[in-house]
């Protein structure tokens, strides 16, 4: 089977490897597309560093090929998708995984969409709900908020009922707004944290590109508001740090990704169902152009997410 990873030069290529074998728990999938996060390439570049070998993709769907002999909860056949982890393996032509780590695709979905939600979608969850204790009626400004990450969290705080800002730049406003924005800030012309009409208003920031420090975003927080980034510079961890002591005071966080989401993309799949959330796709590429599809991902100005095509 073809598969993405890092060569003995490590570069990454694509290749045949042996096609790998399910245990007694663990479904054979054909995968079908995967999506790139920002991770695959950070910790790819970290990997090559350190000379580690590295499976491109952690974000797959796909149809199950073969069952396990004490698998229960999926048959040939079934369509699912699931969060592997940076490094899993997805950017390939099969993989195996545990039967309890995967969730069937909703009728109502494609397996391309379904492809790109898990990580950028689990991180908005963590974002707005884990971290951010989003309630209805709640204001949020969502920074990044056409990136893979933030179109997801906008759909999932309007889905709670969350007033939301959105903070995007030139031709993804119109896509932001779409997604169900209830105003945009456009970076490109406005200094959102120089907008005095916005001291005081946000119950919740989640902050996906985290280029100014955090405490510029302070002001615009309403008294017990909190600041949430998705982006892990030292500066954002000694917010971190500092939050875990602020008694209640307006607190920055710095969020991880759990390896396994799978209770919050459970939740995110019923949303899903319902159509309150779908993938907004930037661009389709194919298994052998995938490092074209990292590097339109290294560049920036990605709308929506970038999907990973298996089958040409
Ligand atoms: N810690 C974790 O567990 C975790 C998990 C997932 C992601 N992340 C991190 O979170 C970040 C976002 O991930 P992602 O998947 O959403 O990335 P992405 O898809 O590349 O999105 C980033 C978005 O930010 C926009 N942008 C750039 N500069 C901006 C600015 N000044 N103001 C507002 N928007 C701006 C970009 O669009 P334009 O350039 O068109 O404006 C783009 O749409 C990455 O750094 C990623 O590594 C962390």
């Amino acid at each position: 089977m073809k598969s993405a990873f890092l060569n003995k030069d490590k570069q990454l290529v694509v290749d045949f490897r042996s096609k790998p074998k399910p245990k007694s728990h663990e479904l054979l999938i054909k995968v079908h597309a995967t999506s790139v996060n920002p991770s695959d390439w950070k910790q790819m570049k970290n990997f090559a560093k350190l000379g580690l070998s590295y499976h491109a993709g952690a974000d797959f769907s796909g149809v199950v090929e073969e069952v396990g002999e004490k698998v229960t909860r999926f048959k040939k056949g079934d369509a699912v998708f699931a969060h592997k982890g940076p490094g899993g393996g997805a950017a390939s032509e099969y993989l195996t995984v545990h039967e309890n780590h995967v969730l069937s695709v909703p009728d109502n979905v494609s397996l391309d969409h379904a492809a790109g939600v898990p990580t950028a979608a689990i991180t908005a969850w963590h974002g707005l709900i884990t971290y951010g204790n989003l309630k209805p009626g709640h204001k949020v400004l969502i920074i990044g908020a056409s990136g893979g990450v933030g179109s997801y969290a906008i759909q999932i705080a309007k889905a709670f009922d969350a007033e939301v800002t959105g903070v995007s730049g030139g031709e993804s406003i119109e896509m932001v707004k779409q997604l169900g924005a209830d105003h945009v800030i456009d970076y490109k012309k406005n200094n959102v944290v120089k907008e005095e009409r916005l001291f005081g208003k946000f119950d919740l920031i989640l902050d996906m590109v985290s280029i100014g420090h955090y405490k510029e975003y302070f002001p615009l927080l309403a008294p017990k508001g909190q600041y949430v980034t998705s982006v892990t510079t030292k500066q954002n961890f000694i917010g971190k740090l500092k939050g875990l002591f602020s008694f209640g005071r307006k607190k920055a966080n710095v969020i991880f990704v759990p390896t396994r989401g799978l209770e919050q993309l459970k939740e995110i799949r019923k949303l899903m169902e319902k159509g309150q959330i779908v993938t907004p796709v930037h661009d389709t590429f194919t298994l052998d152009d995938i490092n074209q599809a990292y590097d339109l991902s290294k560049r920036g100005g990605v709308n929506g997410k970038i999907i990973i095509q298996m089958v040409s």
